[in-house]
């Protein structure tokens, strides 16, 4: 009788402790008597069956490696039917009944589909984006590494706006959620943070100078989260050369430097729970389902549950940026 494979792949954005995830998910399958299977590129690989097996040693000495061993790619071609019927073809090729998938919402909504469509492949995804945007996870893998990269870069930034006597708006990634420029704020000290959830009327722009960015200081630092789509920091930087022009303006826009480096304890552990989680959910017989950290306990969370769009920001962290500030 042929055996069945575990498949793990990696899907979209890379973010710091998907290997930790992958050597997680292969080790405790193999403690567990089970076979795993790593497939390259995402999708994209799934379809082009780039797969080999993985032993203990595979996944040797990648806990602290930042990216993907797997390697990843956002899938055009998963998005169409075609695609995803070659995909299936690979599995049953292959002989993985059980597909692992660690990535963001894109690549869980993708699963969620694929899940769908085939009933005899169980689906289990893992949180990994450093977008913390997923529902039911308190934090996703990749998360507090691009934080701390984050705090590392506008302490830097903050020796020369300081010198200078200068305002800097200092963009961060984060696609449509705010959560490294909210929380990237109030872990570096700065005066402000421009982001998509904050839902009043009111100009934030305007708010933050109004608020008197120069009153006990002479240099500021606010965050701006990418995702106010043409309102990202350059935007903000010109219309305080055009509408306040006594500031000395610049502009730092932080990019992918986010998203690699060696992951942070946080991760690694992270990273190596929901791995374990992912095995013990299969062996439970659960299916269809991401796996998080709520309140730190282990929590299944239902594909569609888990994509559901706007995560909310705990609002606290608004107030305690703008009473910390002054
Ligand atoms: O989803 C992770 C992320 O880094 C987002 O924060 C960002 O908007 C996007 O990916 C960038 O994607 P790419 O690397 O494909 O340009």
């Amino acid at each position: 009788m042929t055996e069945n494979y575990i498949g793990i792949l990696t899907s979209g954005g890379d973010a710091s402790g998907m290997n930790a995830a992958i050597r997680a998910v292969t080790r405790s399958a193999i403690f567990n008597g089970l076979k795993v299977k790593g497939i390259y590129r995402g999708y994209e690989g799934l379809i082009a069956d780039e797969v080999k097996e993985l032993n203990t040693e595979d996944v040797s000495n990648i806990i602290q490696r930042g990216g993907t061993i797997l390697k990843t790619a956002r899938s055009k071609d998963f998005m169409t039917p075609q695609g995803r019927a070659k995909a299936y073809e690979t599995l049953r090729k292959e002989h993985i009944t059980a597909l692992v998938i660690i990535g963001g919402d894109g690549s869980l909504t993708g699963a969620r589909i694929f899940a769908d469509e085939h009933e005899d492949i169980v689906c289990i995804g893992l949180p990994g984006t450093i977008d913390n945007d997923l529902y039911g996870t308190d934090t996703t893998i990749g998360y507090d590494t691009a934080l701390n990269t984050i705090v590392e870069c506008v302490d830097k930034i903050r020796d020369t706006a300081t010198s200078h006597d200068r305002l800097f708006f200092v963009e961060v990634m984060g696609r449509d959620a705010g959560f490294l420029a909210q929380y990237g704020a109030v872990a570096a000290g700065a005066e402000a943070a421009i982001i998509p959830e904050d839902h009043t009327d009111a100009d934030q722009l305007e708010t933050f100078i109004n608020r008197g960015f120069r009153k006990t200081k002479n240099s500021s630092i606010v965050i701006v989260s990418e995702s106010n789509k043409d309102k990202g920091a350059l935007h903000y930087a010109k219309r305080v050369e055009k509408e306040y022009p006594q500031y000395d303006v610049r502009v730092s826009i932080l990019g992918h430097l986010q998203r690699g480096g060696s992951p942070s304890a946080y991760d690694r552990i992270l990273a190596s729970r929901l791995g374990d989680g992912a095995i013990q959910a299969l062996l439970e017989g659960q299916r269809n389902v991401m796996i998080g950290i709520h309140n730190d306990q282990i929590a299944y969370i239902p594909f569609a549950e888990a994509i559901k769009t706007d995560k909310p920001i705990d609002k606290s962290l608004i107030r305690i940026l703008n009473e910390l500030s002054i």
